[in-house]
Order: structure tokens, then C-alpha cells, then sequence
């Protein structure tokens, strides 16, 4: 009996594709190339599933092209790579993989926050280059962390659990601006506070962006919103490239309108805005935020799970659309 064919977009842990391989007949890419949309497209032909990242784009003319697909799951919880309503119109199932990055991906949006409030990459940049040779009293002083007002932009599971870690750990005072409130009882627990973006903006010592990436959120910080932020401010952006403006980021870095900032994400990336590297007090990282083992792991595997679901009569256990199941 022929198994149905499945795609393998990127290369992932070797268990991965042996556990797809009980059931299906697996196309990999080991050499790991990003490949362009008509050799996707061209990989594609005959595949029934396709397990991607957030490097692969989902859209309708790939769709019309690759009419025997039918699920489509993204080892990421972001989604911005895939058009679901082009999906869901045409029977196609999406999954991806919430929760399971939660905790590291926010370990790491506050490592960077700290990063960017005290310093630690630019002064490392400074040690690196032999330009320490004496103590001063400001020296790469910044400011602190324990006790500042924590904004958090986007206060969905990760932004909750960034907020968490402030209000418990540190003792900040938390403030969020979301479409939608969180219940009183999350927030008294959170010790957050719903305010208007604007406020937001105004509160911060540090502030966090959490918010998925859409046409709303595009530039949802740009120059005029980084004017109203407090000199002495940090700005970490650990939600999507676009959100911010990157080159306004630059501009503001450099004329001191904000301390510093930190990004794991950038408009266009792998590419991003050269500026950024001559903009004082930033911390740069590959959009990492999810990268530890354990973690990576274990969205590999929510992955296959919910491919596996798909394509056998099971229930994925995290899909986005379960009503183009119906279709
Ligand atoms: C996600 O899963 O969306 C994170 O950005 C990691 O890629």
C-alpha cells in the first residue's frame, strides 16, 4: 500500500523524521536550504502534508499549485508565514505550536531586556576591542531592572509569562496594552495594569513587544511612538520583524531618544537595517528567543504530532483552522 507523501521543509532532529517515518513516505532537506518558492512548490507536487518553520511562505498560489495538500504544520507558534483563510478555503488544515516555547521564549525576552538595560553586550564589545584599561564611576552604568516599570506590548501567553517574571522575580511594577483586557483575576496575579498604548509608551522603563505580527501591528512602533518613551527607556522586540520600525529604531538609538534596545527579530531577516550595527546600546540576536534544546524539541514534536493526527483520522492537537477539516 502507498503511504501518503509528507515534506520535511527544513532539516529538523533526525527522531523527527524517523517518527514521520513510521508513517509516511518523508522527503527531507538535509542540507537545510531555505529554497525558493517554485522549488518549494516543485518539492511539494505528490506531498499530502508538509511540515515547515517560519522560514517557509504558505500562500494561495503555492496552494493552487500544490492542489493534493492538505495539512500544513508549522513547528512555530507565529503564523505569519501562512495564509490560513487561503487555506481554509481550499480544505487545508494549518497547525502550529503554541505553548511549548512559552517559558523559554520568555527567559529569553528578558534576558535581552536586561541585556539592553545594563549594558552587557555593548560593554562586552568594548572589553573585546582592549579598550579597558581603568574603572570610572558611570562607567556603562545603565539602569535597573528590579523595581522599574515593566510594558509589555501584546499580552498573550508569552507576554504573560514575561510579565510574570518581572512582577515575582523582580518586583516591577507591570503595566500591558492588549486588543483585549485579561481577566481581573489574571491580572491581580500578574500585578499588570491595562493601559492605553500612548500610556504604555509614556510608563515604561523597559518595554517588551509580544504582539503577532499583521497588517495591523506593521510599525505598530515606530518614530512617533518611540518620541513618547522615556529617555531612559529599553526596548526589546522579541514578537516580529515589521512591528517595529527598525530604521526608526536606528534614528532614535542614535539621537538618544531611547537608552537602548534590544531585538531578536528584524524586518526582512535574515537581512536587517545595517544601522542598527553603528546604533549605540542595542543587543542583536538571530531570532533565538525559542532556541533551547528541550524547547526546540519539543515544537518539533507538537509538529508531528498534529501531522500525524492529520493525515491518519486522528485530532491535531493545536490547529489553527479544524473547520477546513469539514471542507
Ligand atoms: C515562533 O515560534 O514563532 C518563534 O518566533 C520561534 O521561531
Amino acid at each position: 500500500m502507498t503511504r501518503p507523501a509528507v515534506l520535511v521543509s527544513r532539516r529538523v532532529f533526525d527522531d523527527i523524521v524517523d517518527r514521520l517515518r513510521q508513517h509516511f513516505d518523508v522527503t527531507t532537506n538535509p542540507d537545510d536550504t531555505v529554497w525558493p518558492q517554485a522549488e518549494l512548490i516543485a518539492r511539494l507536487q505528490g506531498k499530502v502534508g508538509v511540515f515547515i518553520t517560519g522560514s517557509e511562505k504558505i500562500d494561495a498560489a503555492l496552494l493552487d499549485a500544490c492542489p493534493d495538500l492538505r495539512a500544513v504544520c508549522t513547528m512555530a507558534v507565529g503564523y505569519n508565514n501562512i495564509d490560513v483563510a487561503a487555506c481554509t478555503a481550499r480544505g487545508v488544515v494549518v497547525t502550529n505550536a503554541p505553548d511549548v516555547l512559552t517559558e523559554t521564549t520568555a527567559d529569553f525576552g528578558f534576558a535581552l531586556m536586561m541585556a539592553a538595560a545594563r549594558r552587557i553586550a555593548e560593554s562586552e564589545h568594548f572589553l573585546r576591542r582592549g579598550e579597558w584599561n581603568k574603572w570610572s564611576v558611570d562607567m556603562f552604568a545603565g539602569s535597573d531592572v528590579h523595581g522599574a516599570t515593566l510594558g509589555v506590548l501584546g499580552m498573550g501567553r508569552i507576554g504573560q509569562a514575561i510579565a510574570r517574571r518581572g512582577a515575582l522575580g523582580f518586583g516591577m511594577q507591570v503595566v500591558y496594552h492588549n486588543r483585549s483586557r485579561l481577566p481581573a483575576d489574571i491580572e491581580a496575579t500578574l500585578g499588570a495594569r491595562w493601559v492605553s498604548k500612548e500610556e504604555l509608551l509614556r510608563q515604561a522603563d523597559h518595554l517588551v513587544i509580544v504582539v503577532p505580527y499583521s497588517a495591523a501591528s506593521h510599525h505598530l512602533v515606530g518614530a512617533a511612538e518611540l518620541a513618547l518613551m522615556k529617555p531612559g527607556a529599553t526596548l526589546t522586540n522579541i514578537a516580529r520583524g515589521g512591528v517595529v520600525d527598525d530604521a526608526a529604531l536606528a534614528r532614535a538609538l542614535k539621537d538618544r531618544v531611547i537608552a537602548a534596545a534590544a531585538l531578536d527579530v528584524f524586518e526582512g531577516e535574515p537581512q536587517f537595517n545595517r544601522d542598527l550595527l553603528d546604533a549605540p546600546s542595542v543587543v542583536l540576536t538571530p531570532h533565538i528567543a525559542s532556541a533551547s534544546i528541550p524547547t526546540r524539541r519539543a515544537m518539533a514534536n507538537l509538529a508531528t504530532d498534529n501531522l500525524i493526527a492529520l493525515l491518519t483520522g486522528g485530532e491535531p492537537k493545536t490547529a489553527l483552522n479544524p473547520e477546513a477539516r469539514k471542507r
